[in-house]
């Protein structure tokens, strides 16, 4: 549904150029949702700005639902971008106008008329559970409902793809959580394809398909969030699981094991403990559901060096768990 080639944006000012977009690649299928973390200043606004070329890019190729943005003329474009709705961080509603009159103001931009408005507008304030306060103005409702009429907003010319903008990080947790699952629902009965940013990993947690981080304008990494959290060294495993920074006593193995889903559910601690009569130490973990599956990472200290427990991690991998395996020896290490 959206597909980035080789994308690169530079901003140039008395002289200075800052590369906010740096030759990035991205691919989000029909009815995914895709999150982008990164910290302030990544380039994540101005990839999202590219999408619908809210921001020209220097070079690359953006394709959204098969067609070429760059390629398109003033009014293909006009007519392509209404199919690709977006929500902010602040809103941005109007405070003149009611709930209603906001969701209706796209409606009359895309020029609707004005008989088929009204329905449109109750169907699109049903869709995010705001037909109680259709007449309330912005200043009378909480952060949550003006992002639910954001969402309102964005969803008026009934588009197949929604950029959002850091949509939750004016919003506290629990109306951040009733957000995402909005999110969610509206990826699942419309199939809209969602490509979000954002700085919280809870956002990439709970929703999210896919999701890459961004850095210095580069993806760093990027894939299905559950190879993600499986492949060893991955940035955003580390973020979800935090641990501190390995430090094996000599004479010991320390290892993070990942799990997820069946393997969840089977003690391999005390199979590995019970089948090389061995002490098994449990140095730290967390586990967390993640897109409706149980994810987890122990982290294990074993007797002797790493060299002398290689069949006790292949009897941890062979059951299907990711093994990363800390201070290898220089041995091992150079191998
Ligand atoms: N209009 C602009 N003119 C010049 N430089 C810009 C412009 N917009 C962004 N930049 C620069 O491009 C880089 C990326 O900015 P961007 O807003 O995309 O980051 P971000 O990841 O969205 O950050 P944040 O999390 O703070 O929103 C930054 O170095 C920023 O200063
Ligand atoms: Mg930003």
């Amino acid at each position: 549904m959206i597909q980035i080639d080789k994308l690169r944006k530079v901003y140039r000012s008395r002289g200075r150029a800052v590369t906010a977009v740096d030759d990035v690649d991205l691919t989000v299928g029909e009815g995914e949702i895709f999150g982008v973390l990164g910290r302030s200043g990544a380039g994540k606004s101005t990839l999202l700005r590219c999408v619908n070329l809210l921001e020209r890019p220097d070079s690359g190729r953006i394709e959204v639902d098969g067609q070429d943005l760059l390629a398109l003329s003033g009014g293909e474009l006009r007519r392509a971008r209404q199919r690709i709705g977006m929500i902010h961080q602040h809103f941005g509603l109007l405070s003149s106008r009611t709930v209603a009159g906001n969701v209706a103001f796209p409606l009359e931009v895309m020029g609707v008329p004005r008989g088929e408005r009204a329905a449109r507008v109750a169907e699109l304030l049903d869709l995010v559970g705001l037909t109680d306060h259709a007449r309330a103005y912005p200043a009378q409702i909480s952060g949550g409902q003006k992002q639910r009429v954001g969402i309102a907003r964005a969803l008026a010319g009934r588009p197949k793809v929604l950029l959002s903008d850091e949509a939750t990080s004016a919003l506290d947790p629990e109306t951040t959580a009733s957000i995402l699952e909005l999110l969610r629902d509206l990826n699942r009965r419309l199939g809209l394809t969602v490509l979000l940013i954002t700085h919280e990993m809870d956002v990439v947690k709970r929703i999210c398909d896919g999701a890459a981080i961004m850095r210095d304008g580069r993806f760093v990494e990027s894939g299905p969030v559950r190879d993600l959290l499986l492949r060893p060294g991955s940035e955003l495993a580390r973020d979800l699981f935090p641990l501190p920074a390995p430090d094996p006593r000599p004479g010991t193995t320390v290892a993070d094991v990942t799990f997820e889903g069946d393997s969840a559910d089977r003690p391999f601690v005390s199979s590995l403990a019970r089948t090389y009569a061995i002490d098994v130490n449990i140095l730290g973990g967390a586990v967390e559901e993640v897109g409706g599956t149980r994810v987890g990472r122990l982290r294990v200290e074993l007797p002797g060096d790493p060299e002398t427990n290689a069949a006790q991690l292949a009897h941890l991998r062979d059951a299907g768990l990711t093994v990363e395996v800390h201070g290898r020896s220089e041995v091992e290490a150079a191998r």
